[in-house]
């Protein structure tokens, strides 16, 4: 380990946010771009959950620490939603309470993962894992798991090809984030049976659960036979309840390593702040119609984006986004090309290689984070530009000229 100033390898071995480009343009336009890029919503919270309206019930002396492992109250919410979903013997204990789905993420890999270990990361993946392994001193191994999914592959046969001594877990999100993709039932098993068949961990990053369209239906990786014990379920309430600022997350598993995560959790940030468990819990008890209102909203937009964004890609059944594969379109050229020429209209979306090495061709938008009408207009932006691209690679001396 270097002394002052070499940084660990974990730190340095993060990069900066992919966003920075881009970012770096937006002084540049007359006014800010639609955000497709973020992954977030425009909605509000369920009422109950608003500012306004939890503030009475905090305790008015309240400026001290709270129970670490969470609010008892909140956790034991959380397992009674779980037991709902087909979780079995649940209680409080198997519920630990953190800051935001990334914390829980990352005292999950802290637990699991040292120096040397390899992860299976499905991939596309949601960006911030593969920097949380590498912090650890691991390695993560990205499966091109969802392109395999969409064709109906044999999934367990596809993630042996890249297990080694070396790996401890795998890394899966369901629904995806990025492409939309709900794995079936028996897919789930297959997950499974893998997992088991190698004795490995399970990181199931179910943060979108709560978004899942209609034709498709989400089953929880640990509530299959043989799962519950080598699982670690990550929730969190900025996806399912519109409340990221207030930065609560739950890792579900069992007590027998999540004691052990709940001591890195202890060392790192103490405890999640008693308002916003607070928020959390009225909207875990109240919340129920919102998310079925939700659930209508986003599904029209996924359903929008489907029928009028003029790309190669599959449709959204759960989550937020859609990823396209621009491959066809860039004629050799990077997608960060189209990204600009976009924001330039005045739309901005995410390039794909950040959620994983292989897709530099695609790219995500996210359908959630404006509304239906401001996403009508961006989806018009963005087939026109696509148009120019596509006019482009047809030009005399393209590369795609002839095809
Ligand atoms: C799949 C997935 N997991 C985890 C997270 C992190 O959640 P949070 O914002 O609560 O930290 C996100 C956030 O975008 C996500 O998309």
């Amino acid at each position: 380990m270097p002394a002052y100033p070499g940084l660990s390898a974990g730190a340095s071995s993060l990069r900066p946010s992919v966003f920075t480009t881009l970012a770096s343009q937006f002084k540049t336009l007359p006014q800010p771009p639609i955000p497709l890029h973020l992954g977030d919503t425009y909605r509000l919270p369920p009422e109950a959950a608003r500012i306004d309206r939890v503030l009475p019930r905090m305790p008015k002396d309240q400026y001290g620490y709270v129970n670490p492992n969470g609010l008892d109250e909140l956790r034991a919410a959380v397992a009674q939603r779980c037991a709902g979903e087909g979780f079995t013997g649940l209680d409080a204990n198997h519920v630990h309470v953190t800051a935001g789905g990334s914390n829980a993420l990352y005292v999950t890999v802290a637990t699991w993962v040292q120096p040397g270990d390899e992860v299976l990361v499905c991939a596309p993946y949601w960006p911030m894992i593969k920097g949380m392994i590498q912090t650890m001193g691991g390695v993560p191994i990205e499966v091109p798991f969802y392109p395999a999914v969409r064709r109906g592959d044999d999934l367990g046969e596809l993630l042996s090809r890249y297990v080694t001594p070396r790996t401890v877990a795998l890394y899966v999100t369901n629904p995806n984030n990025p492409c939309g993709t709900v794995l079936t039932p028996g897919q789930v098993q297959e997950v499974a049976n893998f997992v088991q068949a190698k004795n490995l961990w399970a990181i199931a990053d179910e943060a979108y659960h709560h978004y899942v369209y209609e034709g498709s239906k989400h089953v929880f990786l640990a509530s299959l036979p043989g799962m519950s014990e080598r699982t670690a379920t990550i929730f969190t309430v900025s996806k399912s309840y519109a409340l990221a600022g207030t930065r609560v997350g739950f890792i579900v598993g069992s007590p027998t390593w999540l004691d052990t995560s709940r001591r890195m959790f202890t060392h790192a940030v103490y405890n999640v702040p008693m308002f916003s468990q607070l928020t959390a819990l009225a909207a875990i008890e109240q919340g129920e119609p919102w998310i079925a209102e939700t659930r209508a909203i986003y599904a029209k937009a996924a359903d929008t984006v489907l029928r009028t964004f003029d790309a190669e890609f599959g449709p959204a059944q759960g989550g937020g986004y859609v990823f396209a594969d621009l491959g066809k379109d860039l004629a050799g050229k990077p997608a960060m090309e189209y990204l600009l020429e976009l924001l330039r209209e005045g739309v901005c979306i995410s390039p794909g290689d950040a959620f994983g090495a292989e897709f530099t061709n695609h790219v995500r938008v996210c359908f959630t984070s404006v509304p239906h009408d401001t996403l009508e207009i961006a989806i018009g932006k963005m087939n026109r530009s696509l148009h120019r691209l596509r006019q482009a690679a047809r030009q005399p001396g393209s590369a795609n000229a002839a095809a």
